[in-house]
């Protein structure tokens, strides 16, 4: 008899999309006339920019002309020269220490299947679950330790007493909209090299930085390049969350170059890479026309997300984030539940946003709203809020 991997029904995450698929379905159907504001999705809302469509039709088109078969399973250098040359220049970093991939949601799941099952895995709460999960599914449920994200540590969790070997951050953080600043995570380095400790750095809405004093990579912290692995991904600063490319910088010097083969085998192994009009695409971010096309939209996102934050901070609520980032962290009032304010916003505002406790026991007692919407929508959403109250 096939036996199951038993530690997938260790899982036991509340899925939070389904739950609020139907109790989107159950209004809809008492108030058909209704229409809802959704500012729950963490998907894109502006449309592809045209240099990057171009791009792909291109590429597409060459390959009526001259048969184009598998590509490099960790991708196409052009592509990873372009990445150096425009994230990385004087950092170190070396094109073949890119690897493509179809997404950061698989890396960050993936990563950790170059790690034996007894290490002691540090991980932001809340955060991005896929971190988590992908944890409990190989089998490392007992040896997780939650670094507490909390409006007392002005949700940026430093490094903790105990000795962790492998620690997952995002930076700017996915539900929080914080981001670590230069010195918080100089700590960090300094506690990897101490403990002998590998970081991985979820980097996925880098695009959204603004402040200074958060560096763009890890990589501009000194020490780093032996002690961390980065995630990006174009999905959110470029509008790829439908054409899929991301891409990890592991530098060989890691864990004393431990994990670059590892990976690199890995990758090999189980991908056959990135689509070769994809990695196009991807490329066309980095041409002039690119940049500004995928800046304007970032800068819009902020926009949106800043209004958001500042409409409901002047309204007397008190929120968190959106300003290196697309997502505002909203305490609930009258300490109400996740699930309690996110019932009310819908009732009363026709607002979907995502409760705070799907990310982690930490994110109890918020809600996220993303500015993934239209200047029009969030201009509305802040006005049924006003009448809220
Ligand atoms: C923090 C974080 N990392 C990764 C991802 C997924 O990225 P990708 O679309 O590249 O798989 C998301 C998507 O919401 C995210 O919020």
């Amino acid at each position: 008899m096939a036996r199951l991997n038993s530690y997938y029904k260790q899982l036991e995450r509340e899925y939070i999309f389904p739950i609020i698929e139907d109790k989107l379905s159950q209004l809809q159907k008492n108030f058909p006339e209704m229409t809802p504001i959704n500012l729950g999705v963490g998907d894109i809302s502006l449309p592809l920019a045209p240099s990057i469509a171009q791009a792909i039709c291109v590429a597409t088109q060459e390959m009526t002309e001259a048969p184009r078969g598998y590509g490099p399973s960790d991708g196409y250098l052009f592509l990873k020269e372009a990445i150096c040359k425009n994230h990385y220049a004087g950092l170190g970093i070396a094109p073949d220490e890119i690897f493509i991939s179809d997404g950061t949601n698989t890396d960050t799941a993936n990563i950790q299947e170059l790690f034996s099952l007894n290490n002691i895995v540090g991980i932001a709460d809340p955060t991005y679950p896929v971190y988590l999960d992908t944890n409990i599914m190989a089998g490392r449920s007992a040896n997780i330790k939650l670094l507490p994200c909390t409006e007392e540590n002005g949700f940026c969790p430093l490094p903790p007493e105990q000795h962790c070997d492998i620690i997952y951050l995002c930076t700017p953080n996915n539900p929080t909209g914080v981001a670590l600043t230069r010195d918080q995570l100089k700590k960090w380095v300094a506690y990897a090299q101490k403990e002998n400790a590998v970081l991985l750095i979820d980097n996925a809405y880098e695009a959204f930085i603004t402040s200074p004093d958060v560096p763009k990579t890890i990589f501009e912290i000194e020490g780093a390049k032996d002690v961390a692995i980065e995630f990006k991904s174009f999905s959110k600063s470029a509008g790829f969350t439908g054409l899929r490319c991301a891409y990890t910088v592991l530098p060989k010097s890691v864990h004393s170059g431990e994990l670059y083969p590892l990976w690199k085998k890995r990758q090999s192994t189980k991908s056959n890479g990135v689509s070769y009009p994809i990695q196009k695409g991807a490329e066309a971010v980095f041409s002039s026309q690119g940049k500004q096309e995928t800046e304007a939209q970032v800068r819009l996102y902020l926009q949106e997300a800043r209004r958001l934050k500042e409409g409901l901070t002047k309204m007397g609520y008190t929120c968190f984030g959106g300003e290196n980032s697309p997502f505002v962290w909203w305490k609930t009032p009258n300490n109400l539940t996740s699930w309690q304010f996110f019932d009310l916003l819908l009732e009363k505002c026709h607002i979907i946003s995502v409760p705070g406790s799907g990310f982690g026991k930490h994110g109890e007692g918020y809600v996220r709203l993303s500015a993934f919407t239209t200047p029009a929508l969030s201009t509305l959403a802040l006005e049924k809020i006003c009448n809220l109250q």
